[in-house]
């Protein structure tokens, strides 16, 4: 790495969200994208998506529940582009779905979905890459232990990529940090709740290794271009 690319940062692609973590994100890490149903989630790592392929970058969505391609008609009413780069496959869509179901493997599927990436990647030269989600990839469940090394290999698995990822988790319960949270470079998180008597939404940067991030819960909002996040000031008197 040259002195230039030191300390160089890349959008998160949602307006107003890299201001609060000293202007974006560092290149080839991993990050936890985490919240509850209908949070905005996927919507965020489209963002991330778009703004690379915006940028001339190659960039995939690895998609382990939904057809990928109802994740980018969700995204079209937000932005129409995604379209047009999914069409000239500067955003590549793929469906890994099929590989957890299979039953007959004896490979435990995270060992299998690093090795698909792994060939995506060296391929396809993507610089960004959205897991969605990642809760889908069975890991030791009985084993705590074995369980952390394995999501540790996967990790550096990952990072070993040369590409920045995002892992998106379902989270509903806000006491209980799983492994995840320790492993990766940072954690964003999105809240749905109820403040005031009525339904708001909010981001909150958990933990950004390297960063100078704020903490509050920060007001997010869904527009006609998607995620925004409004505002200088976060929530106060908050409790979730
Ligand atoms: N135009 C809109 N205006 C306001 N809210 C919207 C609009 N479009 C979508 N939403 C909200 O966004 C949610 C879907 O966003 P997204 O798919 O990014 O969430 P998610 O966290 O990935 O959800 P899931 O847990 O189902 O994967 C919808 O449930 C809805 O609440
Ligand atoms: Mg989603």
């Amino acid at each position: 790495m040259n002195m230039s690319t030191i300390g160089e940062r890349i959008s998160t692609g949602v307006p107003g969200l890299d201001d609060i973590i000293e202007g974006g994100l560092i290149p080839g890490k991993v990050y936890l994208i985490t919240g509850p149903p209908g949070s905005g989630k996927t919507t965020m790592g489209m963002h991330f998506l778009i703004d690379g392929a915006k940028k001339g970058e190659k960039v995939a969505y690895a998609s382990l529940i939904q057809n990928p391609e109802e994740a980018v008609k969700d995204m079209m009413r937000f932005d129409p582009s995604i379209k047009v780069y999914s069409t000239s496959k500067k955003l590549l869509l793929f469906d890994l779905g099929p590989m957890l179901w299979r039953e007959s493997s004896h490979v435990p599927t995270w060992k299998s979905v690093l090795f698909r990436l792994r060939e995506i990647a060296e391929d396809e030269k993507i610089s960004r890459l959205v897991i969605d989600p990642v809760t889908a990839i069975e890991f030791s469940m009985e084993h705590p232990a074995e369980k952390r090394a394995e999501l540790a290999r996967f990790i550096r698995g990952l990072e070993d990529l040369n590409v920045t990822a995002y892992l998106i988790a379902e989270m509903t319960d806000l006491d209980h940090y799983t492994e995840e949270h320790y492993l990766v470079s940072g954690v964003i998180m999105l809240h749905y709740f109820l403040h005031e008597g009525r339904m708001v939404r909010a981001i909150q940067v958990l933990k950004m290794r390297r960063t100078n991030h704020r903490t509050g819960l920060y007001p997010i909002e869904f527009t006609n271009r998607g995620l925004e996040v409004k505002g200088e000031s976060p929530f106060s008197n908050v409790r979730l």
